[in-house]
């Protein structure tokens, strides 16, 4: 199953609020992928480490100020700049599982009060995820474990109208998983739906977001 057989790799997105559980939850994902064999990456959402994703890194740590729509067209940028990457790491049999990708940028900036439709425009083109699994878990409960990081975003009324918006974003390609039952459990639910997605997904075209 994946590299070998010729067919290409999967976009695995993971989604959630801030504490989720998104990040162990693809660390463990990887690990599981790559002892079936499977060839897999781990990529995350804001690429902190390209020039523009300094610049977001720094904003997140209210260490500098931009306007919504420009912080917004930085979130989209970052995922731009690694589009092609993307591409070729897919078209090569590799999986790719993602930590946040466009329905964060759409989410979190929605939640501002920016038009959603404004807020979407920037992502058209970018490259379709197979799987999106949202981990969903209650704001409150989310806030409960061990905290927040304190970077912006990180409070829960905030966190609330995430929430909302990400609802309304959901489509076909989504699988809502509840994220307040035992690691465990979710990790065996996601080990299932990426096995299913990565075999489903081989003989398929990549596709563009196309909202
Ligand atoms: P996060 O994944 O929480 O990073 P870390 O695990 O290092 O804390 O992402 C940082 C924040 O950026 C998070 O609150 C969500 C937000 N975000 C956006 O507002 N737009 C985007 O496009 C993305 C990818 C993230
Ligand atoms: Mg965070």
């Amino acid at each position: 199953n994946g590299g070998g057989k010729g067919g290409r790799g999967a976009l695995i997105v993971l989604e959630g609020l801030d504490r989720s559980g998104k990040s162990s939850q693809c660390a463990r994902l990887l690990s599981f992928l790559e002892g079936k064999g499977c060839a897999t990456e781990g990529w995350r959402f804001p690429d902190r480490d390209t020039s523009v994703g300094k610049m977001i890194s720094a904003y997140l740590a209210n260490e500098s100020q931009l306007d919504d729509r420009t912080i917004h067209l930085l979130f989209s940028a970052n995922r731009w700049e690694k589009r092609s990457l993307m591409e070729s790491k897919l078209l090569g049999g590799t999986t790719l599982v993602v930590d946040r990708y466009s329905y964060s940028g759409v989410a979190f900036s929605a939640a501002k009060g920016l038009d959603i439709g404004w807020c979407k425009a920037p992502e058209v083109g970018l490259l379709a995820p197979d799987l999106v699994i949202y981990l969903d878990v209650q704001p409150e409960k989310a806030a409960e474990r061990g905290g927040y990081g304190g970077e912006r975003y990180e409070r829960v009324e905030f966190q609330k109208r995430v929430a909302e918006h990400y609802h309304s974003l959901r489509d076909l390609t989504w699988k809502v998983v509840d994220g307040s039952l035992p690691m465990e459990t979710v990790e065996e639910q996601l080990r299932e739906l990426a096995m299913n997605c990565i075999s489903e997904c081989q003989d398929k075209h990549l596709t563009n977001l196309t909202w």
